[in-house]
């Protein structure tokens, strides 16, 4: 069973982010009432008054638990959209403690923690939706992404394994896998210039592809061209293979990049 979004209240996190803008308004024109939330909460009012009535702003640091757990009580709330996320690009020896935890933090125990509250309401209800917004970095581990690959590694495995044990119930889980995202976000912000022939998305592919994973119920997609689907693909078969192509194509080059333009939103 697939939920419809016009008569369902979505939260959504990280809404202020240049994919979760693209989302909001996906999910607002198919009639979702909307939660949004993120810390700039300036920013979620002009997202308000852009998209007009049917929003609601809910300003959360996800690595402050009292902040979760306000989000979590939520009893109304039939999909989550659990996008908010950081970079948290760089070698694991340039991280500090606390910079590993937030990732951590944000990253993963948040859309968990969020997942165990929300949950038992839908249940209840025999309806609703998860969603996270996972990446290509939660197939294919590169140098460089140890802390963000392990934070979206785990996405991956938490989505699937659930999608398995709510399997017959009228809760439906999806994963999302956005490669490189052109126009807004973090990768375009960083300024990262990518090899020549390496392809990229937009924010509103991201956005369809949510709508899709709740409209269809699909426990995966990807959001990249073939050549990176297929290249996570074969880094599932064979990680070393995939890592010499990686370094042939030149992947070191890109996490630099990406770890000094990024360095920021730790
Ligand atoms: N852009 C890409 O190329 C790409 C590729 C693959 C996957 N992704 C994933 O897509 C999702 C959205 O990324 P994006 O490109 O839109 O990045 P972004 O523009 O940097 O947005 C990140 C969002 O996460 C929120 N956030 C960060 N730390 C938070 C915290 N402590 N508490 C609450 N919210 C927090 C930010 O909100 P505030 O700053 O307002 O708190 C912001 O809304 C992320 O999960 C990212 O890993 C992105």
């Amino acid at each position: 069973m697939s939920v419809r979004l016009e008569d369902s209240t979505v939260l959504l996190t990280g809404a202020t982010g240049g994919i979760g803008r693209a989302i909001a308004h996906a999910l607002h024109e198919r009639g979702a009432r909307l939660v949004v939330s993120g810390r700039r909460v300036d920013v979620l009012d002009e997202l308000a008054r852009e998209l007009g009535e049917r929003v609601e702003v809910v300003g959360a640091d996800l690595a402050n638990r009292p902040d979760l757990e306000r989000l979590g009580e939520r009893a109304d709330i039939d999909v989550l959209v659990a996008n908010a996320g950081l970079p948290a690009a760089g070698r694991l020896q340039t991280f500090s403690a606390r910079e590993l935890d937030r990732a951590i933090d944000v990253n993963v125990r948040a859309p968990m923690q969020l997942t165990l509250a929300l949950l038992p309401h839908m249940l209840e209800r025999d309806a609703g939706h998860l969603i996270y917004v996972s990446s290509l970095a939660g197939k294919v581990a590169s140098s460089g992404s140890s802390v963000y690959s392990a934070t979206k590694f785990a996405l991956r495995g938490f989505g699937y394994a659930l999608s398995e044990e709510l399997r017959g119930s009228g809760v439906g889980v999806t994963t999302v896998f956005p490669g490189f995202i052109r126009e807004a976000g973090m990768f375009h912000e960083s300024g990262t210039k990518l090899p020549r022939g390496v392809g990229t998305r937009t924010p509103a592919d991201v956005a369809k592809a949510v709508v899709e994973g709740i409209e269809r119920n699909r426990a995966e997609i990807d959001v990249a061209p073939l050549s990176l689907s297929s290249g996570a693909k074969v880094f599932g078969l064979s990680p070393p293979m995939m890592s010499r192509i990686t370094r042939l194509l030149g992947g070191e080059r890109v996490s630099e990049q990406l770890e000094s333009g990024q360095r920021d939103k730790r």
